[in-house]
């Protein structure tokens, strides 16, 4: 007989014994990775806490001048001391970020992220937190930054030929 020969026909009779055991574990592994996975949306600190609204990158630009206008830093080159318990804007667009925030340690921020143009994410290098910024949308990350220090922000969506350069900053006293 070849090597080659294809293998008995049997679907129709019971299953044999270790194949009901293997059957038996997969199962389980499914219901118990599928229960992980949604535990996981649910309970504990690895997500990012965030809420969102609508707006079109007009209002959105609108809203990042006039927070801008009010708390810029005095002779400075768009830098904005956000007081503590005010809300921050930054406007994400093709290539860079916009303000730069100076925020104060040991306070509580949402910062809203909103893009300009394209598709772009915002990322605090080293940090743990990682989001989209999408035209249309305004997605505001709740942050409570513990250590002074000057934060690097970085685009980590693909946007365009600037990319790789597209950064902005955070800095916090
Ligand atoms: Cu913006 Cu990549």
């Amino acid at each position: 007989m070849s090597s080659l020969a294809p293998p008995e026909y049997g679907w129709w009779k019971p299953f044999p014994r270790d194949e009901k055991v293997w059957l038996t574990i997969i199962l389980i592994a499914a219901v118990v990775l599928s229960a992980i996975t949604i535990g996981w949306a649910l309970v504990g600190k690895q997500n990012v806490p965030a809420a969102s609204y609508k707006v079109t990158p007009a209002e959105f630009e609108k809203q990042v001048a006039d927070f801008t206008a009010r708390y810029q830093v005095p002779g400075s080159a768009g830098e904005v001391r956000v007081p503590p318990g005010q809300d921050a804007y930054m406007m994400a667009s093709m290539w860079t970020f916009s303000p730069t925030l100076r925020l104060t340690a040991g306070q509580a921020y949402t910062i809203w992220i909103s893009a300009k143009d394209v598709l772009h994410g915002f990322s605090i290098a080293d940090q743990n937190l990682n989001v989209m910024a999408a035209p249309g949308h305004a997605y505001g990350v709740r942050i409570t930054p513990d250590k002074p220090g000057s934060y690097l922000v970085v685009c980590n969506e693909y946007c365009g030929v600037g990319h790789q350069a597209m950064t902005g900053k955070i800095i916090v006293e």
